[in-house]
């Protein structure tokens, strides 16, 4: 009995035994194929995005313009057109295409134009205000936040750069005729006399107010990548084949940064106004400081 009990119980024990051993044996070969699919699918992916980062665009691959845009989708009516190119990152510079509108271009030049005086620089020895030969453009300031419509720009300009209105100059409003330019230069400060208020300049929005028939164009000469892959490059001058350059467009707005992302000066944002051939150009100039500027 005991032993038949014993043969049955040793017959079917050990098969029943063996059958869910080779069940968990069969489990863990079935999770651990799982786990390497899952490696493979991951190190797979993992290596075809690596794969395909070597076909999107380089820093500095300036044929890649065209595909860097990012469109604005709100159905304000104003900002319709609106949309953001990027232009470079060394320097750091972008296109807000249709930033101003008509009204408000024709507007700042209406207030400036009584004003307008002989454009000066400033002297990196003394800090103050001199003439120089190397900007013979005319041009005025206007207090920062003087009225509704220039409160309404500079909101505008604090939205897209993220930094606060009150970290801007007031707005500068330029007038160059024909022959008349600004040679390349930065717009951060050397000397100890124009950092007291507001501390270094950290970035300048430059507003088109008008479109210029030849020439005038805002030039990079020290940006990094081939210039010459623009897609405009045909159109530009003399001048503005001398580096990255920017056209001047009614309402266009151009932001570029003078401070690079670890808080040094970057001196790829050398920037210059190449002389106007053909028209008239008018712009008007946003410089923000690092800290807040007491207007
Ligand atoms: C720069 O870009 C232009 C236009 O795409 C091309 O013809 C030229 O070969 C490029 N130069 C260099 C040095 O890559």
């Amino acid at each position: 009995m005991a032993g038949k009990a014993r043969q049955h119980y040793g017959r079917g024990g050990p098969p029943r035994k063996t059958s869910s051993s080779t069940a968990v044996l069969y489990g863990l070969l079935m999770l651990s194929l799982l786990i390497v699919i899952l490696l493979y699918l991951g190190i797979f992916s993992i290596s075809s995005s690596s794969g395909s980062s070597k076909d999107s665009p380089k820093a500095h691959d300036l044929s890649f313009i065209a595909h860097n845009s990012v469109h604005s989708g709100d159905g304000d009516e104003e900002n319709k057109d609106q949309w953001v190119e990027v232009i470079s990152w060394e320097p750091r510079a972008f296109v807000f295409h249709n930033f101003l509108s008509k009204e408000e271009c024709e507007y700042l030049i209406s207030i400036a134009k009584p004003h307008m005086e002989k454009s000066t620089v400033v002297d990196s020895e003394t800090g103050k205000s001199k003439d120089s030969r190397v900007r013979t453009s005319s041009g005025t300031f206007l207090v920062r936040g003087r009225d509704k419509i220039v409160q309404r720009i500079e909101k505008r300009i604090a939205d897209f750069t993220f930094l606060p209105v009150e970290h801007g100059e007031g707005l500068q409003i330029l007038h160059y005729e024909a022959g008349q330019k600004y040679e390349p230069h930065y717009d951060y400060f050397l000397d100890e006399f124009n950092t007291q208020n507001g501390g270094q300049r950290i970035a300048t929005v430059l507003m088109y107010l008008s479109d210029v028939e030849e020439g005038g164009e805002t030039v990079f000469p020290a940006a990094k990548g081939n210039f010459s892959s623009v897609p405009w490059w045909n159109e530009l001058s003399e001048c503005g084949k001398g580096g990255l350059s920017v056209k001047p467009k009614m309402g266009d707005a151009l932001l570029f940064w003078s401070m690079k992302p670890d808080a040094t000066l970057d001196p790829s944002s050398l920037h210059g106004g190449c002389p106007v051939i053909k028209g008239n150009k008018w712009s008007s100039t946003k410089w923000i400081r690092i800290h807040e500027y007491k207007a």
